[in-house]
């Protein structure tokens, strides 16, 4: 017998006052999820400059949450605009825009709550990014996923393009990988 709870979540964009909610669920993603990945001070150094909200992506509607009976238990986005990673605390000014014709949307800022992970929120936030990808005209995608998020994107047919590690404050870095994926023909 399956005993699995049923799945009643509900995705919807992300609103600025949904802010607190994900800075939350980002620290409890973070430290469970990633915990096999990364050391402590790793993610402890990441958390704010490397995951955090990137309330650009809110304002411009590419951010998308999934709330489970009113409590948000994943997010994750899409962007139009230049950063490829990072929360919006070290940003002066606007992120700058991309043009469609010849630079790849990028996809964003994915963490779902430990409770709820393999359940397909993942997949299905990333379905909904590439479905507005293709809407925005964009032909291709690329993102610069953690070690954790990587097999989301495999998943997805996201093709590895290189792997490095991030810079972080006290000398640490983080490894990441840069992933990419055509959209359209
Ligand atoms: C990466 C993350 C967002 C995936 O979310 P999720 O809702 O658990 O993913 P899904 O249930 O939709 O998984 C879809 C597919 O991705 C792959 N996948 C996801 N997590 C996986 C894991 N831990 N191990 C192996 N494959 C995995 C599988 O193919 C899975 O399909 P399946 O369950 O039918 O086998 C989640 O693990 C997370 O929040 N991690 C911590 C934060 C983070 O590192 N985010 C990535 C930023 S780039």
């Amino acid at each position: 017998m399956n005993t699995t709870p049923p799945i009643h979540w509900n995705l919807r964009l992300a609103r600025m006052d949904d802010v607190p909610a994900l800075e939350e669920l980002i620290l409890l993603s973070v430290r469970a999820l990633q915990s096999q990945h990364y050391s402590p001070a790793q993610m402890e150094a990441a958390l704010g400059p490397v995951f955090g909200v990137d309330r650009q992506l809110i304002a411009d509607g590419t951010y998308f949450v999934v709330e489970d009976a009113g409590r948000i238990v994943g997010c994750g986005g899409w962007s139009m605009r230049k950063a490829v990673f990072g929360g919006d605390r070290a940003r002066t000014g606007a992120d700058e825009l991309i043009d469609p014709s010849s630079v790849p949307a990028r996809i964003r800022a994915f963490f779902v709550h430990p409770d709820f992970a393999r359940r397909g929120i993942g997949r299905a936030i990333l379905s909904a990014c590439e479905s507005a990808i293709i809407a925005a005209k964009f032909s291709n995608a690329e993102l610069v996923a953690t070690l954790a998020g990587e097999p989301l994107y495999a998943a997805f047919a996201y093709e590895v393009v290189e792997r490095y590690e991030v810079p972080m404050s006290g000398g640490l870095k983080l490894p990441v990988v840069r992933m990419k994926k055509r959209l359209l023909p």
